[in-house]
């Protein structure tokens, strides 16, 4: 009988009525003279004596709570229908906040569509590589400081031989779909491969061991030099604000001869020099180069017909000089604080 009566009470707790037809259904069940509350009153004759007491007690509060709780669903029904509702159904709706865009994504998206205005397609390939895609065929000598287990972060390795073709590690950077793109496309080839790539480095306000690049491939018949800076210089003024500069310093990278450092004109102090571009008027934002024919040949490309260019640049930094942001931690630690700046930025 305990049992039974706990059970109905929760059910008559729980009950909901949308209409006047399930509230009938309601004082049916529990009220009505065959309903089962009157049911158990019946079974009350059978409770032995020493029982009856406590059992009694309960039942009351039974009969008691079905018909309060009857009592409420109907005041309930006639509010709704009345529109007096409890709840105001006037008052205006919770605001409603929409999530935004991390920076990363705008900046990149950004990026993306600058070089697709002029004809650059977007490839993706995999963050775990081998180091054939990674090193090898970007013409990394064998002892070259990059492959070392220092920046590398090796998943395994096949041999104990540092470069072995076939080792397996993260990407240290997005030139590896390049290469992908180089053997299985023939030119004209214009593409941008924008990922995650990864480095053994310790953290740092300056330095992350994930971070992302967008790196950059044209490869056809006449590429020239004057093509790489004039494709740098649309991609800064578009970036960075018509006014911007740029200036190409010689620097070296195994995949491209000759290679440059892409500096853009510092647009906080417009050039005169300050404290974020240390008195230089310039910021570092990229590298490229002309593809050494080594690397040509390597992806089946012939560098007698072939030439192109390559260029590849960090999204964090390029977000950091564009937003002015001094702390690369900042982009994964997903503060609200930090991400909310973003919120107006047009994605
Ligand atoms: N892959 C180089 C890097 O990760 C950048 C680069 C790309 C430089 C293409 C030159 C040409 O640092």
């Amino acid at each position: 009988m305990k049992e039974k009566i706990a059970l109905l009470k929760k059910e008559v707790e729980e009950f909901q009525v949308i209409d006047n037809d399930q509230l009938e259904q309601f004082r049916l069940r529990f009220l009505s003279k065959k309903g089962l509350i009157p049911l158990l009153f019946e079974g009350f004759r059978e409770v032995p004596p020493e029982l009856k007491k406590e059992t009694g007690l309960l039942l009351n509060e039974l009969k008691q709570l079905a018909s309060v709780r009857f009592n409420e669903l109907k005041e309930h029904l006639t509010s709704v229908e009345t529109g007096s509702a409890e709840t105001d159904l006037t008052r205006p709706a919770i605001p409603f906040t929409a999530g935004s865009r991390h920076p990363i994504s705008i900046v990149r998206s950004e990026i993306i569509d600058i070089f697709s205005r002029i004809g650059f397609t977007v490839s993706e390939g995999p963050e775990i590589e081998d180091d054939d895609h990674v090193f090898s065929k970007l013409n990394f000598a064998q002892d070259h400081p990059a492959r070392d287990m220092q920046d590398t972060f090796y998943i395994s390795r096949v041999t104990g031989d540092e470069s072995d073709p076939r080792d397996v590690l993260l990407r240290t950077h997005t030139s590896s779909v390049q290469v992908r793109v180089m053997e299985t496309q023939k030119p004209p080839i214009r593409t941008i491969s924008p990922g995650r790539v990864f480095r053994n480095e310790a953290i740092s306000a300056r330095a992350h061991c994930i971070f992302h690049q967008v790196e950059g491939l044209y490869i056809a018949e006449n590429v020239s030099f004057a093509d790489l800076r004039q494709t740098l210089l649309y991609f800064a003024r578009e970036f960075f604000g018509k006014d911007a500069s740029i200036r190409l310093r010689p620097s070296f990278f195994p995949f491209t001869e000759p290679s440059a450092e892409m500096d853009v004109s510092c647009n906080l102090c417009g050039g005169k020099g300050c404290n974020v571009c240390k008195g230089t008027g310039w910021l570092e934002v990229l590298g490229c180069g002309m593809v050494d024919p080594n690397v040509l040949e390597a992806c089946g490309i012939d560098p007698v017909k072939y030439s192109g260019f390559a260029f590849g640049m960090g999204i964090e930094r390029a977000a950091m000089l564009k937003y002015r942001i001094n702390d690369l931690r900042l982009y994964f630690e997903n503060d609200i604080r930090f991400l909310d700046q973003f919120r107006t930025e047009i994605i």
